[in-house]
């Protein structure tokens, strides 16, 4: 086994060479809110099928790089200034929210539509034919273990279920990348395990690129093929380590924890900071 330590610096893009073709890259992207310089100079190129975890302070501006992957902010909002460059596939204009599947803490689901109708909704904006439609979200709901739940309301779904749900829809236009804001920070720690090992079985399953922010260090490791650490004030990446251990990766193996030492020791000022590193 290896383990390779790429201390990243502004401008180096740091995909394993080799790798297959990057499906994200991000080319000294720098932005700000008003005067606050918030991301600094991010270098980074993703190959296809890479599952990547950001961690980082609280402020270190992960969701803010997240959502500029997404297309959510761009150059044209409100008190945003951008430099750099971000290209999702291959980087047809206006491609972003296509391409982008995204999870968020807050499952955002519409309490009006049962868990089918939910995951139909992403493929109703992309005017994907009615049939089509059932068929494809059926598959994906089935694809976490909710093919029996298609019907229900999200009040009648646990938050683990519902957060099922949110993935099934993520998926359900086959997107470039999936994104992930603490996917599992609203849930209690044996749902956050299962749902671990849920998400970890679909990107095997779909191959998709998933780009996946957490605050926990041993999630980064259990599901990350690489994890970034950025630091705050602005935000830039302070180490790049690529976790090569087997899978499924057992949570108390030596090496295991030997990457999450590293990693927490590279979080920098983490005990001054708002936001709680577990
Ligand atoms: N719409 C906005 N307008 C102005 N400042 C913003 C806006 N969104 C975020 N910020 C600022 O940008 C910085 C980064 O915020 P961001 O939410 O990206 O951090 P984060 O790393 O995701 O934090 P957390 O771990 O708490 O979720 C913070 O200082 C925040 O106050
Ligand atoms: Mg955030």
């Amino acid at each position: 086994m290896t383990v390779a330590t790429l201390q990243a610096s502004p401008g180096e893009t740091s995909a394993p060479t080799g790798a297959a073709p990057a499906v994200l890259s991000i080319a000294d992207f720098s932005l700000w809110f008003q005067s606050k310089e918030v991301l600094r100079d991010i270098s980074l190129a993703i190959p296809r099928g890479q599952f990547v975890a950001i961690i980082g302070p609280s402020g270190s501006g992960k969701s803010t790089l997240l959502n500029a992957i997404a297309g959510f902010i761009g150059p044209s909002s409100r008190d945003v200034t951008m430099g750099g460059s971000i290209m999702v596939g291959d980087g047809a204009p206006n491609a972003h929210a296509l391409r982008c599947g995204v999870v968020f803490q807050e499952y955002a689901l519409f309490p009006w539509r049962t868990a089918r109708r939910n995951v139909e909704f992403s493929l109703e904006a992309l005017d994907v034919p009615a049939p089509e439609r059932a068929r494809r979200s059926l598959q994906c709901l089935q694809q976490v273990g909710l093919g029996a739940a298609a019907d229900l309301y999200p009040h009648q779904l646990s938050g683990g279920m519902k957060q099922r749900v949110a993935i099934a829809r993520a998926l359900a236009y086959d997107p470039s990348v999936l994104l992930m804001d603490e996917p599992l920070g609203a849930l209690d720690a044996l749902t956050r395990e299962k749902l671990m090992s849920l998400i970890e079985k679909v990107w095997k399953e779909t191959q998709t690129t998933v780009v996946y922010i957490t605050h926990n260090v041993s999630e980064a490791v259990f599901l990350a093929d690489r994890v970034l650490v950025l630091k705050a004030n602005p935000g830039e990446v302070v180490l790049d380590l690529a976790i090569d251990l087997p899978r499924p990766r057992g949570a108390l193996a030596a090496d295991t924890i030997e990457l999450e030492r590293r990693l927490r020791a590279a979080i920098p000022d983490a005990e001054q900071d708002e936001g709680e590193l577990r």
